[in-house]
This record gives structure tokens, C-alpha cells and sequence, in this order.
């Protein structure tokens, strides 16, 4: 490197700062910026499995009368391969470049405009744009047709915009520098604005959760000092979904399609030193990546970063260590970014710090570094204390990074000492100590608050997984924010980090190395899942991606097996590449798969998908309810009983992951409207469990459980028939109506207990008998009519952080104190200090009733409200009010 004369600032002056409140936020107004005009219809026609001899078709007035219409994402090939010819008129807009956007076309696509070839694109995994202008015209009528072919599976184009490509300099709008946002609502990340749309009925797709999904802008503007001039300046987005633009000062800086990996953007160059700076962002929420609830927005944290001009790279520090018995090896690479424009020489120091903050060991390296380069140094620990799922212990790894001597940079980052290894036979061996893998898999998505989820919902979401006994969790189908691997690594919950989608394009290729890098840290994380269910698994071309990802995933974290969650194809294409088998369903292929492959470790990608509502215990299509009893599944999928039994019987199974853990929005399976969120969950979407919890307790926990159920308030059913479970882990149950006995049953390995009994009001109990002694009883009484509401916050003291929020749970008490278990009355709530309530949810998969607001109705006696802190100590009363109810208040305090 030569030497420049470019000004540098090598001060220690790493900082970062959450860059989350004082955003401005505002619908993308499409009347008054037409910048972007979706396809909303194409004319299609099928020509068959081979390429067209001519392009005629792509001609304007190439007649279609006869051809079908189609709207973007449905399938034109019935499932076969071969080819289709899309056309459609794009609409004036003013210029001077307009693009054609597609978000995804399956699988390959040759783009015309007015009989012009533009571009020829491949695979449906990637969106891409292509320029118009070189056969745009100006006096209209433009003509745009696409010869789509389809390899395997559906084939479609997806959603597909006309828009104006993005100039260099913005003046005008809201990306603009000057642009008056004083009219557009404040709000604080993270924060998902689908969640604030309205349930729409009409909207086709119910996977999604019928809610409209639409563009949205973000507006902060911010002062940098004088004295930051020369640092590297960069803001890191954790996730916005998706297809997000980004401005500094009226400057575009690029876009980051996807909506499940984080990105950054450096913004040094365009920061106005000594004043005010705006950064602005435009977010589209309308195309899709899953087939599931996305939200929309900046849903997870914005970080402000400063750093010297040497620093480390972000994601730049692998840590990689290894338990050795009585002492532990610490490997770490730091990766030097040195923009001073010459050659120096670099150092890095490294302690490590143990629970209680005791140095336990200092380390260094040193290398000659010109604009980047990697500093390798290495360590050992005596009496390393291990990470474990029971005892999850982790590091603090300090770095100081010298150039020339002087300090210039320093932070910490966490670890944690164990080792993973996979056996065909003996399964996951955590610490040499093996593990069965109790998982669930999981999207991104809780009442009242939608994709946002804070830190503190995070972390109530894993206790209540880990209540139930479980230990692993799939990040299901993407990589998630970085807060839950975070609180996976404190609770000692073993995680599956899934890539969004298989291929080897670009696109693809750097989603997983953000997903590796940000992520390899991480104790938690077992294994890297390549792609969920993807249809070219069992096929060559499979085989292909699949290496091309594990080869870059192997360079990146030699330390991780690979996996691919698949729904067929075993046995060829990614299992030929992949370390460790995943299977989604399809019980009865495990043991073939296993007398052919004995020596690959297998287990249960996704199980389950057993559906049910919490506290309904009649299947009500109409209302979208399914019985919360353990008797309802999908054409694909089993009951928890079913479903756990044939894993729990072959012991080659390292682990099972339930399809799903939480309730979430969209997948109204079996059902469509008025049903807006899944039924999957073994718990709804507040975290209020379902009687399957129960089971799964009894089954993975060393607690001694004995759950009966339904509840006994059944007016108009005296004299009737009424199933009693009991999910339990004792030797043998006895029941009881009204001290009645109604038979003493021995509980079967991995199942429940059931007695019909008709109904009469009073008590139901069961009594329960390990080895043949009485060990303990539990008792459902008939409740009351409502007359209360208790609140119970999930804790009391929260950060003025502007971020921590606590969920408050609600329920209806008869005047004897005892949950009203069918009560459905309307909570109002109101607050005072310095908090606000950020949703309320109450885990009803019908409920139409908007998230974003200060009342909702009870579902089956529950309901749930969300407080989040302002940034102001102090102490907050929440309260809680009904009609002919007592009301409930809380005190919480802001520290
Ligand atoms: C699986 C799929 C999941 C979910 C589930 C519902 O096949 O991987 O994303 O759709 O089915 O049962």
C-alpha cells in the first residue's frame, strides 16, 4: 500500500449505540408518489414443455383473447415443466429510467419490452430488476412480456413492479434531506406496521394472515459531532422487511432485499459533520419470502456505529474454543479493517473474563495488516466451566486492537466452552453427554406486537419453552434476530439457525454468509440448516446448491454439521451433501432411510403440526376452532402422541422439532377465514399454553405433572357425555365426579388417560398413585359467572430503556377467585407514568380485533396486555377495568 494523504482519526472511538427511537414513520402515499405500480394481472399462455421457436408472442400486438389471467404468484404449469409466455400493459410514469422489479420468478425468465429482449434472469429464488429504457417509449402504450420457464414444481411469476430507478441524489420526497415529516407518526423500533392493518376477509392468500401489506417510510434525523470526522461511521439494520431502501441525507446507499438478514450500510462519506443528518428508509412489505405471517418494517434493532479508521470488521471476531478436560483451547481470528491507506502494524489483545467478570486469561497476535487482514491468537483455560443446556455458562471475550502501538479499537463479545458431536447411533452428544433434542420450531411472530418482538418478549418466550422441558428450538425458516440467540445462549436452549432458502445464486450465497458470520458464536447454535422443504431437494440440481452452500458455510464455521429440514427426495440430492438428515413428517420413511444410510444421524426436522385451540374443546369450523384435545392433524402431519411415539421408540432419532412451539399469525390450518393465525402452536400466540403443553411436560420435564382436563363449566350439557383427558407422568389415575369414582387407569408409556362421564356441575378431580400410593390429587370446580380480573405482569421492574416490555396477563375470576374458563369479557386498559401499551393479544386464531390498542375481549377466560418502557425512571399503574367487573391495577417500576 502506498502512502495517502487521506485523513484518518485512529482515536479508540468504537462506540454503538441503539439507533431505535425518534423515528417518524408514514405509509408510502401510492397516488401521490407513483414511483412504484405493481402488475396487478398478467395474460398468460402455456405453450408447453418446449422453448418456443420464435419471440413473436413477445410482440405488443401479439393477440391474447384466448389466454388465461393470472395474478402474480399463481402457478401457470400446473405443476409441469416447460414454458409460458406472461405479457401485460405497463401504465405511463414519469421518467427519466423506470425498471421493471420482480421479486421472484419460477424459474427462469426472459424479459421483452415492446418485442425487445432486456435480460434474461434464473432462479426463482432471487428477486432482480431490469432497466426499460433502452425499449421504454415515451408517448405510452409499453408493452412488457416475459417467456417464463418452469423447471419443476409450480411456476409463476411472483410480484412484479414498474418503478423509477433510484437517482444518485435525491431532492425531493421523502428520501429527501429537507423533506417535511412532521406530519408522519412517531414510533420506536422495533416496530411492525402490517399488524396495524386490518383483517381483510377478501385477501386471497390466507397463509400470510389476511392482513394488507404495504410500503412503508422511516425518517430519523440525528446530529454527528465535528469531532467524528475521518471515523468509520456505519448503521447496522438487525432485519427490516423487506426489499428496504436506504438514504443518508438525501444519498441512496443501497438496498438489502431480503427480510431476514441483517445489513449495514456505511455512511461516513455522505454525514454532515457538526449538524444534522437524516437517514431515511423505504421498506415493501408486499411481496412475500415464506408462506407464513412476514410482518412489515424495521422490525428488529438499528445500531448507530463509530469506529477508528482501523477497526475490526463487524462479525470480524470468530471465537472458536474446545473443551480438553481439564483445561479448554481459545482460537479466535479477528478480521483488521485499516483504512488509513498504509501498511501497519497491528496487534490484538484478547481477555477473557469469566461469569464474575475474573480474568482468566490474556492473549495476543500480531500481523502486518495493509487494508484488511486477519490476526490469529490462541489460548488455554484451566478449569473451564462448560455451556450446558442446565448450566449455560458463558464467557466475556474483551479485544484491544493497536495499530502502530496505539490503541484504536475495543469491545467485548460472548462465548461459551462446549463440544458438539453427532453419532449415528448415540445421537447429540453435548460435552460427551448425549442429548435428546426436545425442540420446537418457531417463526418470528407474538400477540399485540406482530414481527417486532423486543428483547424482554424474546426471553418470555424461551422460559415458557423451556417450562415445558424443552431444549431446542429451529429457527423456522430463516435466520432470526440476533436478541434470540442471545437469550437462547443465557437459557441454555440448543438452536437450529436455518438459511432462508436453497440455491447458489449470489443472493442466496450471501444471505447464509451474513447468516454464518453474524451467528457463529453463538454456544447455542448446533447446526446450520441450509433450506426448508425446498422442491429441488431430491434432485441433482439440489445435490449442486447444497454443496455450493455447505462448502462456503464449512469455510466460514468448520465447527458445524449441516442440515436441511426435507419433506422428500431422502436419500439423493441434498442428503448427498448434508451431515445430518432432517425429516419433516413422513414417519413411516425412517426406517428405510436408516437400514440404507446407518451411518448418518437422523432426527425430526418438523413434527407434529397437531392443531388445536386453547380452551375450545368442540371443533367449531364455523368460529375456526379445532378441539384442544389431542385428536386433530392435518392430512401430513400427526397428533403430539403420534407424533412423539415413533421418534421417542427408535433410539437412532437424535431429536424431534414440533411444528410449532408458538401460535402465529397466518396458516389458519385446517381452516381459512374468519381463522387469521395458525392452530400449531403448543402454545397461542400470547404464550398461554394449550393442554398438549401438558403433555409434552410430562413427557420432557423431570416434574411430576398430572393435568386434567377440560375445563367443567358446560351449562346446558348436564346429563351429557363429556371426555375427560388427564396428560400425566404418574403410575396410575383415579377420577371423580362430585367424589363419584369413576375408575382408577394406568397411564400408558407417552400417552394420556381418558373417561367419558356426564356432565354435572361441581368438582371433577383425579387423584393420582405412583407405585400404588396416593402421591397427590387436583380438582377442576364449575366457576362462577365473572365477577373479577386479575393482572399478573411477567415481572415488575423494566428498564427505561425505551425498548423493555413486560407482558401482563389477564384473567377472569368467578367471586371465588377460580378462572372463568369460557369468560370472553371486553378488558379495557390504562396507564399512567412513564410507559405505554404497545398491543394487547389474547390468543383467539378468529379474532378481528385490532393488536395496536387499549382494550380486548378475554378468550376462554385470557387476554394478554403489553407495556413497554418509556425512557424516563419512575413508577407505572396499569389498569385493567370491565363492566360488573372489579377491576385490577399493577404497579410496575421504571429503573
Ligand atoms: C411444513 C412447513 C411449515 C409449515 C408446516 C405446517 O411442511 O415446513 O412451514 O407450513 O408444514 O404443517
Amino acid at each position: 500500500m502506498t502512502k495517502s494523504t487521506k485523513k484518518t482519526n485512529t482515536k479508540t472511538a468504537r462506540e454503538r449505540v441503539l439507533f431505535d427511537s425518534g423515528w417518524k414513520f408514514h405509509r408510502h402515499d401510492i397516488e401521490k408518489y407513483p414511483s412504484i405500480i405493481p402488475v396487478t394481472q398478467w395474460k398468460v399462455k402455456n405453450v408447453g414443455k418446449d422453448k418456443p421457436s420464435d419471440e413473436k408472442a413477445a410482440a405488443a400486438d401479439f393477440p391474447t383473447k384466448d389466454w388465461m389471467t393470472l395474478k402474480p404468484g399463481e402457478d401457470a404449469f400446473n405443476k409441469t415443466p416447460g414454458y409460458a409466455w406472461f405479457k401485460a400493459d405497463l401504465p405511463d410514469m414519469p421518467g427519466p429510467v423506470r425498471m421493471i422489479h420482480f421479486t421472484s420468478v419460477s424459474d427462469a425468465a426472459a424479459v421483452y419490452l415492446n418485442g425487445i429482449k432486456l435480460d434474461y434472469h434464473e432462479i426463482w429464488t432471487d428477486p432482480f430488476e431490469v432497466d426499460l429504457t433502452p425499449a421504454w417509449m415515451e408517448k405510452g402504450g409499453n408493452h412488457l412480456a416475459v417467456l417464463v420457464q418452469n423447471w419443476f414444481g409450480i411456476g409463476y411469476i411472483d410480484e412484479a413492479n414498474l418503478e423509477i430507478s433510484v437517482p444518485v441524489l435525491t431532492e425531493k420526497g421523502p428520501a429527501a434531506a429537507n423533506y417535511d415529516d412532521s406530519g408522519w407518526a412517531d414510533v420506536r423500533l422495533p416496530h411492525d406496521y402490517v399488524i396495524d392493518e386490518k383483517f381483510d376477509g377478501a385477501m386471497k392468500e390466507s397463509s400470510h394472515g389476511y392482513l394488507p401489506k404495504n410500503i412503508g417510510w422511516y425518517r430519523k434525523t440525528f446530529d454527528i459531532s465535528q469531532s467524528d470526522k475521518g471515523k468509520a461511521i456505519w448503521v447496522d439494520f438487525d432485519g427490516a422487511f423487506r426489499n428496504t431502501r436506504v438514504w443518508i441525507n438525501g444519498h441512496y446507499l443501497g438496498k438489502h432485499w431480503s427480510g431476514y438478514t441483517s445489513f449495514r450500510f456505511d455512511v461516513s462519506k455522505y454525514l454532515n459533520y457538526g449538524g444534522r443528518n437524516t437517514i431515511a428508509a423505504r421498506v415493501d412489505a408486499r411481496g412475500h419470502e415464506g408462506w407464513f405471517y412476514e410482518g412489515g418494517g424495521i422490525y428488529r434493532h438499528v445500531w448507530l456505529n463509530k469506529a477508528a479508521s482501523v477497526h475490526a470488521e463487524p462479525w470480524g471476531v470468530f471465537i472458536v474454543s474446545k473443551p480438553l478436560g481439564k483445561t479448554a483451547s481459545i482460537d479466535v481470528t479477528t478480521t483488521v479493517i485499516n483504512n488509513t491507506g498504509r501498511t501497519l502494524n497491528a496487534a490484538v489483545t484478547h481477555e477473557v473474563l469469566d461469569a464474575n467478570n475474573k480474568r482468566t486469561a490474556v492473549f495476543s497476535g500480531k500481523a502486518k495488516i495493509n487494508a484488511k487482514g486477519d490476526i490469529k491468537a490462541k489460548a488455554k483455560i484451566s478449569k473451564p466451566f462448560l455451556w450446558s443446556v442446565e448450566t449455560p455458562y458463558l464467557y466475556k471475550l474483551l479485544t484491544t486492537i493497536k495499530a502502530d502501538g496505539k490503541v484504536v479499537d475495543k469491545f467485548e463479545d460472548t462465548f461459551g466452552i462446549r463440544s458438539i458431536k453427532y453419532d449415528a447411533d448415540k445421537g447429540f452428544l453435548l460435552n460427551g453427554k448425549q442429548v435428546f433434542l426436545k425442540g420446537t420450531c418457531n417463526h418470528q411472530d407474538h400477540a399485540g406486537i406482530g414481527a417486532a418482538i423486543t428483547d424482554s418478549i424474546f426471553k418470555y418466550r424461551i422460559e415458557k419453552l423451556k417450562e415445558m422441558g424443552s431444549n431446542a428450538y429451529r429457527c423456522a425458516h430463516n435466520p432470526p434476530a440476533p436478541e434470540l440467540l442471545y437469550e437462547c445462549d443465557r437459557q441454555g436452549m440448543l438452536v437450529i439457525d436455518e438459511n432462508r432458502r436453497l440455491g447458489d445464486s449470489s443472493g442466496v450465497l450471501s444471505q447464509a454468509k451474513s447468516m454464518v458470520k453474524r451467528d457463529r458464536n453463538h454456544p447455542s447454535i448446533i447446526m446450520w440448516s441450509i433450506c426448508n422443504e425446498e422442491k429441488e431437494q431430491g434432485t441433482e440440481l439440489g445435490k449442486k446448491r447444497g454443496l455450493v452452500l455447505k462448502k462456503l458455510i464449512n469455510k466460514l464455521d468448520p465447527t458445524r454439521p449441516i442440515t436441511a429440514a426435507m419433506n422428500g427426495g431422502w436419500g439423493k440430492g441434498i442428503t448427498e451433501v448434508i451431515d445430518l438428515q432432517g425429516f419433516n413428517y413422513n414417519i413411516v420413511q425412517y426406517d428405510p432411510f436408516r437400514k440404507k444410510f446407518p451411518k448418518m444421524p437422523v432426527f425430526g426436522s418438523e413434527t407434529g403440526s397437531t392443531v388445536s385451540t386453547r380452551g375450545e374443546y368442540i371443533t367449531d369450523e364455523k368460529k375456526g376452532y379445532v378441539s384442544a384435545y389431542d385428536v386433530n392433524q392435518t392430512e401430513w402431519s400427526q397428533t403430539a402422541e403420534e407424533a412423539l411415539r415413533p421418534i421417542m421408540k427408535r433410539p437412532y432419532m437424535f431429536g424431534t422439532f414440533i411444528w410449532t412451539g408458538f401460535d402465529y399469525r397466518g396458516e389458519p390450518t385446517p381452516y381459512g377465514w374468519p381463522c387469521i393465525s395458525s392452530h400449531f402452536g403448543i402454545l397461542d400466540t400470547c404464550g398461554f399454553p394449550k393442554d398438549n403443553f401438558y403433555y409434552y411436560l410430562s413427557r420432557w420435564s423431570d416434574k411430576d405433572v398430572l393435568h386434567l382436563f377440560p375445563h367443567w363449566n358446560w351449562p346446558g350439557k348436564e346429563g351429557q357425555e363429556i371426555e375427560v383427558w388427564c396428560h400425566s407422568n404418574y403410575d396410575q389415575l383415579e377420577l371423580f365426579v362430585n367424589n363419584k369414582p369413576k375408575g382408577l387407569k394406568e397411564m400408558p408409556e407417552n400417552g394420556h388417560l381418558m373417561w367419558k362421564v356426564k356432565y354435572e356441575p361441581g368438582e371433577l378431580k383425579v387423584k393420582a398413585y405412583k407405585k400404588g400410593l396416593f402421591v397427590t390429587e387436583k380438582t377442576i370446580a364449575t366457576a362462577g359467572a365473572p365477577a373479577s380480573i386479575r393482572l399478573t405482569p411477567s415481572k415488575i421492574k423494566m428498564k427505561a430503556d425505551g425498548h423493555d416490555t413486560v407482558q401482563v396477563n389477564v384473567q377472569i375470576l368467578d367471586d371465588k377467585n377460580r378462572l372463568v374458563p369460557i369468560a370472553d369479557n371486553q378488558v379495557k386498559f390504562s396507564i399512567n407514568g412513564p410507559a405505554s401499551i404497545s398491543g394487547v393479544g389474547n390468543g383467539d386464531p378468529s379474532s378481528h380485533e385490532p393488536d395496536r390498542a387499549d382494550q380486548r375481549k378475554a378468550f376462554n377466560g385470557l387476554c394478554a396486555v403489553f407495556v413497554r418502557a418509556d425512557y424516563k425512571k419512575g413508577t407505572v399503574v396499569l389498569k385493567a377495568v370491565s363492566e360488573d367487573l372489579k377491576g385490577c391495577e399493577v404497579k410496575l417500576s421504571i429503573i
